[in-house]
């Protein structure tokens, strides 16, 4: 294979995405990822647009690579955001959930590549036709916000949609699971929980801990009864979220919960109370290393998970019995 349509659309070598992350994805992490080959991406939350042009500007000192910014529909500021990534020239915006087909032709007219992450069939099929560059299909093992698919089953029928490149998302931290998502039909991958952790990341050491110690149970899903589900690890926060949703709590007082609940486990590593959003990968997920280690890391295992899966065949008829 000598052609990648997602390397040739973002102009990147590895076929290689950072997730947005709101506080964990700033211009440090985003110029490591680009450096090493993949697309760095600065996320924005509800950043004014002022802080995001001094994140770029930032980026920029540090790399003449393309990277991305992720956009959030629900940010209060999210026009003042559009206006500066036009004005800045951004390469590529990416948008968390939801419909951002709106604003989809005049960032192309700013020169920008738009790929939406999204979790439903039918939304990317509509952003298809509003004219994305590519897709991210993300499955509900992720952390932080969660769609309700998996990506086992999302990625082929997101990849049997669509004619554009389909970018896997969820689930995904090692060379195996690269090449599950390319042998179901993805052309590049999204990484999130696997870059919290890298040395260039700014997420507490508290935090970086707690996903290098997680076990495959180690996350839960908070928000379901209001249609917010959030993946993170389970603590004294999930627990209370829980407990005021099956005490059928209203929404606002449930909601209330999750305000500067991330923050404050990224920035004062408060694990307990904090919202340590962290995807079920981060039960493989083993040690900290730097964004070029675990870049390399994947392309090599992916390399040799390919060729050893290559030559496998079920021999007609089925395997001799014993
Ligand atoms: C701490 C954290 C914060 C996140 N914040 C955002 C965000 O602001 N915008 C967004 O589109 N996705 C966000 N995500 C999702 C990631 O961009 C990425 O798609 C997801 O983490 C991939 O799944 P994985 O965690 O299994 O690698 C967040 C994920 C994490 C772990």
């Amino acid at each position: 294979m000598k052609d990648n349509r997602i390397c040739r659309l973002l102009g990147i070598r590895y076929p290689i995405l950072a997730g947005g992350m709101t506080w964990v994805s700033e211009a440090v992490l985003a110029a490591a990822v680009s450096e090493a080959g993949g697309l760095g991406c600065i996320a924005t939350g509800n950043m004014p647009g002022d802080l995001l042009r001094e994140e770029i500007q930032k980026y920029r000192s540090l790399s003449g690579k393309p990277f991305a910014v992720n956009l959030i529909l629900l940010n209060p500021n999210l026009q003042d955001c559009l206006e500066t990534v036009k004005r800045e020239q951004v390469p590529v915006i990416t948008f968390g959930a939801g419909n951002c087909g709106p604003y989809i032709q005049e960032l192309h007219d700013a020169g920008a590549k738009v790929v939406p992450v999204v979790n439903s069939v039918a939304l990317a099929r509509r952003l298809e036709r509003a004219g994305a560059d590519a897709i991210v299909a993300e499955g509900m093992e992720s952390g932080g916000h969660i769609g309700e698919t998996a990506s086992m089953p999302l990625i082929p029928q997101m990849a049997d949609a669509l004619e554009i490149p389909v970018v896997a998302a969820g689930g995904i931290g090692d060379g195996r699971s690269m090449a599950a998502a390319f042998v179901l039909g993805a052309e590049g991958i999204q990484l999130g929980t696997a870059l919290v952790v890298a040395h260039e990341s700014r997420a507490h050491a508290n935090y970086k801990n707690a996903i290098v110690e997680a076990t495959d149970r180690s996350t839960a899903v908070t928000g379901r009864t209001i249609n917010k589900p959030v993946r993170a690890l389970k603590n004294q926060l999930t627990q209370e979220f829980h407990r005021l949703e099956d005490a059928k709590a209203p929404w606002e007082e449930i909601e209330g919960l999750a305000i500067g609940a991330l923050r404050k486990a990224v920035m004062e590593g408060d694990i307990v109370r904090g919202s340590v959003m962290m995807g079920q990968i981060a039960g493989l997920i083993r040690r900290r290393a730097s964004v070029a280690e675990i870049l390399g890391s994947i392309v090599t295992e992916f390399n040799t998970t390919m060729e050893k899966i290559g030559p496998y065949r079920v021999p007609p008829g089925g395997f001799p019995l014993p």
